[in-house]
């Protein structure tokens, strides 16, 4: 018999954690899934449709940082694994309003913690996988990788309510016995992401020949995955991991944003049939990011020789997909686009 479990996966409406709920489903189907989302701008039902009727998935709305919501989803569940996506996550977003990060980052993540805490009574059947990400580290030179050990160097907003809430989570651990895992990763990009990171940005706006904004010189380093490989690393760690273990999850896939944003504008190219170079001359240099990092880069060691994790797809491969995912999702993207969608970027430039 395989074993019931029943998870709760926070955040499952918005980007990655819409891949790790698809992922969860499908794979286990004797779990019962419950997807807790409070539809922020960043979190969409549409994103999972494909998931909806399933028997075994349930969605709830709701917002984690009320603690009383939190405490009595808790008891009337009695779930038995949280896997925690549920964050504002963009760094652009927290330079402008941190607030919001403080309140569902570090206060949210410390009200699933309290609920945990109370309904699992230190029953290591039972386990708290934190989402996090390697911007906690900090900035690296032209050298070096994050890895498990590297010292936490918050810089952002985001990264400083990150770096609360994974220490939140190791406190918790230490102090009350919580069985928990960790994972900090890489930035990861695919389907269903919110079209004000760079990628999706980019994607977006050389479809309606609009500029593509690089700040700064386009110098800065990010360390790209694709989002299935981070959904199955979590399955993996959430699944296999000792109890406590923390993993640094990359795609050994290092490039500076200009790098990035050039080899979207020729494939775009090619798939819109345009001359090549049409889209390259949309890139528009403009004012940095305050407090910038200038260079991400993750050693995936510990999770590929402890739990056999391999990043399958190539930068190549995965850029493919996404940039085809997005050209033939034009709804979604003009969807997601409405409403608010200028009036953050311009209070976001005006504030540069
Ligand atoms: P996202 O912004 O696309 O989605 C976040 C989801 O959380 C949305 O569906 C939103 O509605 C929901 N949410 C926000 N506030 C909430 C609240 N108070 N209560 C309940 N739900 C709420 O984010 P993402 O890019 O999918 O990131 C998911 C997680 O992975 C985050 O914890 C993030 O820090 C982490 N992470 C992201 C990346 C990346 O490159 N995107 C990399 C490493 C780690
Ligand atoms: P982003 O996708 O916001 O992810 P993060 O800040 O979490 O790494 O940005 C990725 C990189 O691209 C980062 O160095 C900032 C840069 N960037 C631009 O140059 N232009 C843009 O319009 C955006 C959104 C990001």
């Amino acid at each position: 018999m395989q074993p019931q479990r029943h998870l709760l996966i926070t955040g499952g409406a918005g980007f990655i954690g819409s891949h790790v709920v698809r992922r969860m489903v499908l794979r286990y189907p004797h779990y019962r899934i419950t997807n807790l989302d409070k539809l922020t701008y960043a979190g969409n039902l549409e994103n999972l449709r494909d998931v909806e009727d399933k028997p075994n998935y349930q969605f709830i709305r709701g917002d984690i940082a009320d603690p009383v919501f939190v405490m009595n989803l808790f008891v009337t569940h009695r779930f038995d694994g949280v896997i925690h996506l549920a964050a504002e996550s963009h760094v652009d977003r927290s330079i402008l309003e941190p607030d919001d990060f403080v309140a569902t980052n570090v206060l949210g993540t410390v009200n699933l913690l309290n609920a945990a805490r109370v309904v699992w009574e230190r029953d290591t059947r039972c386990r708290f996988h934190h989402v996090s990400t390697d911007e906690v580290f900090g900035s690296l030179g032209d050298t070096g990788f994050f890895n498990e050990q590297t010292p936490y160097d918050p810089r952002s907003p985001y990264a400083a309510s990150k770096a609360s809430s994974d220490f939140f989570v190791r406190a918790y651990g230490h102090t009350y016995g919580l069985p928990y895992v960790i994972t900090n990763c890489s930035n990861n990009y695919g389907p269903n992401q919110f079209p004000e990171k760079l990628i999706p940005l980019a994607i977006n706006n050389v479809r309606h020949l609009k500029p593509v904004p690089i700040y700064g010189r386009g110098q800065n380093v990010r360390d790209w995955l694709y989002v299935e490989d981070h959904a199955e690393a979590i399955d993996l760690v959430f699944h296999k991991a000792p109890n406590a273990a923390t993993y640094t999850i990359g795609g050994s896939n290092a490039l500076r944003n200009i790098e990035v944003v050039r080899k979207l504008c020729a494939i775009m190219d090619e798939k819109l049939q345009r001359p090549p170079g049409t889209s390259e001359q949309l890139i528009t240099f403009v004012a940095d990011r305050p407090g910038h990092d200038y260079r991400y880069a993750i050693d995936s060691t510990k999770i590929r020789t402890e739990l056999g994790w391999v990043p399958r797809t190539s930068f190549e491969e995965g850029l493919r997909k996404t940039i085809d995912w997005y050209l033939n999702n034009t709804d979604w993207l003009d969807h997601v686009t409405s409403g608010e969608y200028l009036h953050y970027f311009e209070r976001m430039y005006a504030n540069r």
